[in-house]
């Protein structure tokens, strides 16, 4: 991943066709490796997401003295993909590290790991770049704190770096005030190795990937709605089952090519096996309000996450969209395409609720305001979310990615339908999560 692009040119396209593969599902990733490593027997995990985030998870574990053995994928369906092989020999037998674990970009890779660390006698440091470094971490080591781990971390514990000691946790009940998939997969890891039950509930429905593959793994959960009930296992007798999946694609991934196929005239794509996890794809119940054509089709399971190709065909008109907080939590990283979106679509467009996004890689409201309105884009922007005036043609522009994934892939798409050629400063940071965006981008481009 030692690519240093300075900027990436792009310019209007005539339209977007064909068939494709986008890379496997980030979130699953990470929790594969992290999951398979604290079970005891040999898991494998195929199509695992080759990018920069879940990499960071896998060397992370590595740091623990985990056995993982990377293997190429033998499928030409798969993209950015690497087959796992994970001698998993139970929590207890994970290690001291020797060296500070570098969770490079990834706040899934910094949180849920700490939640595993606090469950074992050893001393810890994760830090990460300078993004990572600003980003919220009272929201774990609150709650970790009360559960018996001891933390600390930069600014009254608040960011990293955070260094951990590990020790013997009591369960918790523990409410969260933010809906956040991370802090809640924290605290269940935390609360799998702790005495007695736990009880975690969130404000409203964030993803729940950890949630299908520890209960298939053996663990034992109840859920009861946005309540989560996980009883501790500190027998010695008890292990988590290995793991054998195939992680589908990413559906947030596949966000910015749906929109760019919507946007972009005449264009017309399949998106083949795509996880659509209905704590996932509130940008399609999204769409449907705004009458936009997608379609789900061959609709099945993988691995105990559903999955559908995606066919999009664009569209000219699209009618504007008033989001709130309930569906918030499921097209969390949506916000910038949809603000991409929204500049299309006939009328105003609210954004709300979403002040979380104030704390992703970058503050991504004002990140979108600041470039959307160098497009020639008619924004407001509130404490939490925006208000978007469409229908507006875009103009090319020099523009910031503020080195985040979601943001430079946004503004690219943008750039896809803006009159005059585009720049976009540091986008190699789409190896994050999608390494192959620009040449996924070339190979459907019909000029
Ligand atoms: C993730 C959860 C979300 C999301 C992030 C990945 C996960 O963050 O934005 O990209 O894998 O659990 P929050 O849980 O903090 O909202």
């Amino acid at each position: 991943m030692e690519r240093t692009i300075k900027e990436q040119r792009l310019s209007k396209i005539k339209s977007l066709k064909g068939v494709l593969f986008i890379p496997p599902d980030k979130s699953i990733s990470h929790r594969a490796v992290i999951f398979a490593s604290l079970a005891k027997g040999k898991s494998v995990i195929r199509n695992f997401l080759r990018a920069g985030d879940p990499l960071s998870t896998v060397n992370a574990m590595k740091a623990l003295g985990v056995e993982i053995e990377e293997r190429e994928t033998d499928s030409d369906s798969f993209d950015q993909s690497l087959d796992l092989i994970i001698n998993g020999k139970g929590i207890e037998e994970l290690k001291e590290p020797f060296d500070v674990i570098d969770c490079g970009n990834s706040g899934t890779t910094m949180r849920l790991l700490s939640g595993v660390l606090s469950s074992i006698p050893y001393f810890s440091v994760l830090t990460g770049d300078d993004s990572l470094k600003q980003r919220p971490m009272a929201r774990i080591v609150k709650p970790l704190k009360q559960m018996g781990a001891k933390i600390v971390g930069r600014s009254n514990d608040s960011f990293p770096p955070l260094a951990i000691k590990g020790d013997n946790l009591k369960g918790i009940d523990y409410r969260m005030a933010v809906a956040s998939a991370q802090v809640k997969s924290c605290l269940m890891l935390a609360a799998l190795f702790a005495e007695g039950i736990s009880t975690i509930s969130e404000p409203y429905k964030s993803r729940d990937h950890s949630e299908r593959m520890l209960s298939a793994m053996g663990a034992s959960l109840k859920i009861d709605g946005l309540t989560i009930k996980v009883e501790g296992q500190t027998s010695n007798n008890y292990s988590l089952s290995p793991l054998e999946v195939v992680v589908p694609s990413d559906f947030s991934s596949a966000a910015f090519f749906i929109i760019a196929a919507l946007l972009v005239p005449n264009s017309e794509i399949l998106i083949r096996d795509v996880g659509i996890n209905p704590t996932r794809t509130g940008l399609l119940t999204i769409l449907e309000s705004m009458e936009a054509s997608v379609k789900l089709e061959n609709i099945r399971n993988m691995s105990g996450e559903p999955v559908a190709d995606i066919f999009c065909v664009s569209c000219d008109k699209l009618k504007p969209v008033k989001i709130g907080k309930e569906i918030m939590p499921s097209l969390i990283d949506e916000f910038p395409i949809l603000c991409v979106l929204a500049s299309q679509a006939e009328g105003i467009s609210e954004i709300r609720g979403a002040e979380e996004l104030r704390v992703k890689e970058s503050d991504r409201i004002s990140s979108m305001v600041t470039e959307l309105r160098k497009m020639g884009v008619e924004m407001e922007e509130y404490p939490d979310g925006v208000a978007i005036r469409g229908k507006t043609p875009l103009r090319g522009s020099i523009l910031e990615s503020y080195k985040d994934h979601r943001i430079a892939m946004s503004l690219s798409v943008a750039a896809l339908i803006a009159e005059g050629e585009t720049v976009i400063k540091d986008p190699e940071c789409v190896d994050i999560s999608f390494p192959s965006f620009y040449d996924k981008l070339r190979q459907l481009q019909v000029d």
